[in-house]
């Protein structure tokens, strides 16, 4: 019996990204200056119907920038009906070559579902396998939790996803951006690369903290 719920919590650890809650429901009340692994609740008598619908997934994401694409962010921060939950939502927008670069979300997996085009989009395990190819409009893929992923359109249009993570509040690490962006001293980033300081500065010119 023991070794059955032994077995049994391991499995809700690694399949659970956020917590299970303790009620139907807690929207987040953003105001008030305290986190507990999350946010406290707005009063149960004050909610609404509202609170549970985000309107801002029909707007597309602005994608003139160097990269060209954007995402419309639905973590708890934009739509606090999430907070408990174990769930967000965002949307993705791309123009023609648009990339939404390497990046790992470490507190979720994450599911895309392509409205619109076709994305060049992977990820590589803990041990540099890749898993990548392209998808288009109508398909559904994962990326497991914590793992480094992208996507790539390579379509002749704009292109447009939906991504749903088990996690109200999922975290964005952009690789590039963490590794040149944040002033990682310059030793440290030659020896990991095998590259020169000039090159070090280079990159740190282009990912400056504030990108
Ligand atoms: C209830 O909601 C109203 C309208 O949003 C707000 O003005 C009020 O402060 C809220 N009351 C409580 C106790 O949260
Ligand atoms: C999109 O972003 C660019 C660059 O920041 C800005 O100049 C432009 O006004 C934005 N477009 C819209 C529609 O917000």
């Amino acid at each position: 019996m023991t070794m059955v719920i032994v077995s049994l919590s391991l499995f809700t650890g690694v399949d659970a990204a956020d917590p299970d809650p303790l009620q139907d429901f807690c929207v987040a009340d953003l105001s008030k200056d305290l986190t507990m692994n999350g946010f406290p609740c707005k009063r149960a008598s004050n909610t609404t119907t509202e609170d549970f619908i985000y309107g801002a997934l029909k707007r597309s994401a602005n994608t003139s920038n160097p990269l060209g694409a954007g995402a419309v962010p639905g973590s708890v921060l934009e739509y606090p009906g999430l907070n408990s939950l174990g769930l967000s939502i965002s949307r993705l927008d791309f123009a023609k070559g648009g990339l939404i670069p390497p990046h790992t979300h470490p507190r979720a997996s994450e599911m895309i579902y392509v409205v619109k085009g076709s994305m060049y989009a992977g990820f590589v395990t803990t041990d540099n396998k890749l898993f990548a190819r392209v998808i288009s409009k109508g398909d559904v893929m994962i990326f497991p939790r914590g793992l480094i992923h992208w996507q790539l359109n390579v379509g002749n249009t704009n292109a447009v996803g939906i991504v749903t993570l088990n996690s109200q509040f999922p975290g964005f690490q952009m690789i590039a951006n963490s590794l040149f962006g944040s002033k990682i001293l310059d030793e440290v980033l030659m020896k990991a690369f095998f590259i020169d300081e000039k090159a070090v500065q280079q990159l740190k010119s282009i990912f400056t903290p504030s990108r």
